[in-house]
């Protein structure tokens, strides 16, 4: 089980603490769905100016909805639509400083001003995408991608996908 104590902080976790966090999470478990619905909260909660955070995952040509926490959004995302379509195909970490310059940024929660999407990829193939919306301008940073990127790929790991 995981541990309550990096979750009451309202201090960022580091890189360790939370791959530390998300390892625990999903030991002994290898569903992904219930992997990656762990992973949402976590980080949901544990990042600071996160309003929502959560997966798409590939369906036949779309992205679809899978676990997240935050407002309920949209459901299907087409082939290379929006930032999480462009991540997809692009098959790299995409960073939005400002929503409202990405052409096509697909808009769930007004309340949006900067997005960070990671593609899930597994062995080479890629199988979705790992989102992340701030109601703060330039929430994110290179170091931010490289910290989802490692989440994502202990998920990626720990998950028969
Ligand atoms: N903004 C995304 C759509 C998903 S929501 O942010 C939850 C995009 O442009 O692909």
């Amino acid at each position: 089980m995981h541990s309550a104590r990096t979750l009451a902080t309202s201090a960022p976790l580091t890189l360790d603490e939370l791959c530390a966090e998300v390892g625990a999470l999903l030991e002994g478990e290898r569903d992904f769905i219930a992997n990656a619905a762990n992973v949402a909260a976590v980080l949901y909660h544990a990042l600071r100016d996160v309003n929502w955070a959560g997966f798409y995952i590939l369906r036949g040509t779309d992205l679809v909805l899978g676990p997240f926490q935050g407002k309920p959004a949209c459901v299907r995302i087409g082939p290379g639509r929006g930032v999480c379509g462009a991540a997809f195909e692009q098959r790299k970490t995409l960073i939005v400083p400002d929503v409202h310059e990405f052409p096509g940024h697909i808009a769930c929660d007004s309340a949006s001003r900067s997005e960070i999407v990671v593609p899930l990829l597994k062995e080479g193939r890629a199988i979705g995408v790992l989102d992340l919306d701030s109601p703060l301008l330039n929430r994110f940073s290179v170091e931010d991608a490289a910290e989802l990127e490692a989440v994502a790929q202990l998920l990626l790991d720990g998950s028969d996908v």
